[in-house]
């Protein structure tokens, strides 16, 4: 691994005059401080990491009271629990007395987090329980000490957070996409599997990666082989067409290939973008597998194969690739400055059972092998855009445009959160 040096002379002011200058030329990647600067990342962080909804996880990772998972976002930890009443909670894995974790295990049932400092005990839905000796504390008010609450939404089965209490609401911008998502009975879904790419670059530069096909047909061989995103639209408007005028009366789904596009500057609220569009398989292949034949049983509604892939957004940093049987969530948060934590969950119907239904090694190859090939070409990328010598060249008008519309939004609110000079 390559270790990038990341020390540059920092301050607001050079941040103001970089993003003014960012902003002339939109069309054109970022000057490589906004990925080396540690000033920049800590604003990243305030302004919009901890501000947007993020995917945490579906309700069947935590299906019984006191089951939980924890989740980092750069070096913090959030706690995801189920209570009693089978209520969803999302709280700051932070001792409301001194500051310890008072989780550590990635995952568990529990009756009570005890911190391990000083013991105080909190409920599973992070309430205050108990603080050792604390009637000798003069006016110790238990309710108002339990963990910090982040804000939650459930939609569908996914769980999204947001670290900001005043965020804008989730679940109206998310019902847009009730039709085309609503077909695969997420809710009913069970995770196959999931991984993290532990990739060491910097956020933005996996998450560029993500935002383009422009990649794909050069880094990406067997993904180009069957998916029509590799091309431009006008070249394969043809195959995407025939495709949308199959699909409902093939799935049985009405609304499934709906298009809908709110996304980062355009977003409802901010930190709430909401995407989707259904784009074409190529002749022969009818989902996204090593041979394009079936790899799983039909999710949820869909009544059959109409060479069409579903590709979702929701929040900024979440997204979605659902194939007639099986579903993909892509979700991308930072660890430092340099290093992104790219997390893979594989979905298929609730009721289908491992090595007879599916065989799971099949189910995850083709986006496994994709995530490995992505981390190479990222790793390259970080390398060479972190150079003294590296100069931003035009985005393709094209397969770029995404990269430029989250740009856009990235440097505004960056520039936002500087006081006026004036
Ligand atoms: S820091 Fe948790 S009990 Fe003291
Ligand atoms: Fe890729």
């Amino acid at each position: 691994m390559t270790v990038i040096a990341t020390d540059v002379t920092d301050s607001e002011d050079r941040l103001a005059a970089r993003l003014t200058e960012a902003k002339k030329s939109p069309d054109r990647g970022i000057d490589n401080y906004f990925y080396r600067s540690h000033l920049v990342y800590q604003r990243e962080l305030n302004q919009l990491v901890f501000r947007s909804w993020v995917y945490a996880a579906h309700i069947s990772e935590i299906p019984n009271p006191g089951d939980y998972q924890l989740i980092s976002i750069g070096e913090d930890s959030i706690i995801i629990s189920r209570d009693a009443q089978g209520d969803i909670h999302a709280m700051h894995n932070i001792c409301r007395h001194r500051g310890s974790r008072v989780c550590e295990e990635q995952a568990g049932n529990r009756k009570t987090f005890v911190c391990p400092y000083h013991g105080w005990v909190y409920n599973i839905d992070g309430g205050l329980k108990s603080a050792r000796e604390s009637h000798v504390m003069n006016d110790f008010n238990a309710q108002e000490h339990g963990l910090k609450k982040v804000r939650l939404a459930v939609f569908m089965g996914l769980i999204f957070i947001n670290c900001d209490p005043d965020a804008a609401e989730f679940l109206g911008p998310l019902e847009n996409i009730r039709q085309p998502l609503g077909a695969y009975q997420l809710e009913n879904a069970k995770v196959a599997h999931k991984q993290t790419y532990r990739i060491s670059a910097n956020w933005k530069l996996v998450l560029e990666n993500y935002l383009e096909c422009y990649h794909c047909a050069t880094s990406h061989r067997a993904y180009a082989r069957a998916h029509t995103l590799r091309d431009l639209d006008q070249k394969v408007a043809h195959v995407v067409s025939a495709m949308l005028e199959r699909t409902e009366e093939v799935t049985g789904i009405e609304g499934l290939g709906t298009a809908y596009e709110k996304v980062y500057l355009d977003a409802e609220g901010f930190g709430t973008c909401v995407y989707t569009s259904r784009y074409g398989l190529f002749d022969g292949y009818w989902t996204g597998s090593k041979d394009g034949k079936p790899l799983a049983p039909l999710m949820g509604d869909i009544k059959g194969y109409d060479g069409g892939v579903g590709d979702f957004q929701m929040g900024p940093l979440s997204f979605m690739l659902n194939y007639p049987d099986h579903c993909i969530m892509y979700r991308f948060l930072p660890e430092t400055l340099t290093s992104t934590n790219m997390e893979l969950t594989w979905y298929v119907n609730g009721d289908a059972i491992e090595g007879q239904d599916y065989d799971k090694d099949e189910l995850i190859w083709l986006w496994h092998q994709t995530s490995l090939e992505d981390e190479y070409i990222i790793t390259r990328n970080s390398e060479g855009v972190n150079s003294r010598f590296f100069e931003p060249g035009p985005f393709h008008p094209e397969f770029e445009a995404s990269i430029s519309q989250f740009n856009r939004w990235y440097l505004d609110t960056l520039q936002n959160s500087i006081p006026s000079q004036e």
